[in-house]
């Protein structure tokens, strides 16, 4: 059974011109888009998406960085897409990120890391509910 999963390239991979590569990794790992749309986002919005953070020392920092330019949201889907695109991703902090892995590759710091992917089911559900509606599913 296929399962969906749901990504951002974050604000710092767009600015730096990446958009294009890490969509083009991402297929090649053969993943379905099932939706995608590109646009910025309000701290508010931000600070919903990652209310699981709240609290933690970078929270403020994370939200701003997330509305501080352009994303590109995503709802993916493949057989095992979430643990699948965490390995894609590679390690939350690029410097512990294996070599080949978009965050290898495109990120700078772990904050500013290109790319998110959920970490659970329940979260996948969440997270695709608060940026799509069901008639952008495709
Ligand atoms: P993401 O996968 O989007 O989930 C939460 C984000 O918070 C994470 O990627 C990083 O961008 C950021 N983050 C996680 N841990 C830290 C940390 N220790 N310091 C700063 N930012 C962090």
């Amino acid at each position: 059974m296929p399962q969906r999963t749901f990504s951002i390239v974050k604000p710092d991979a767009v600015r730096n011109g990446h958009t294009g590569a890490i969509l083009g990794e991402i297929d090649k790992a053969g993943f379905r888009f099932v939706a995608l749309k590109q646009q910025s986002i309000s701290k508010r919005q931000a600070e919903g998406f990652y209310a699981v953070h709240r609290g933690k020392p970078f929270f403020d920092a994370l939200c701003e960085f997330m509305s501080s330019g352009t994303l590109v949201l995503m709802v993916l889907e493949k057989e095992n897409a979430i643990a699948d695109l965490r390995k894609l991703m590679g390690a939350t902090n690029p410097a512990n990120a294996e070599e080949g892995t978009i965050r290898k590759q495109f990120a700078s710091s772990i904050q500013e890391n290109a790319i998110h992917g959920s970490d659970a089911e329940d979260t996948a559900a969440f997270e695709i509910g608060y940026w799509f509606a069901g008639y952008e599913l495709i």
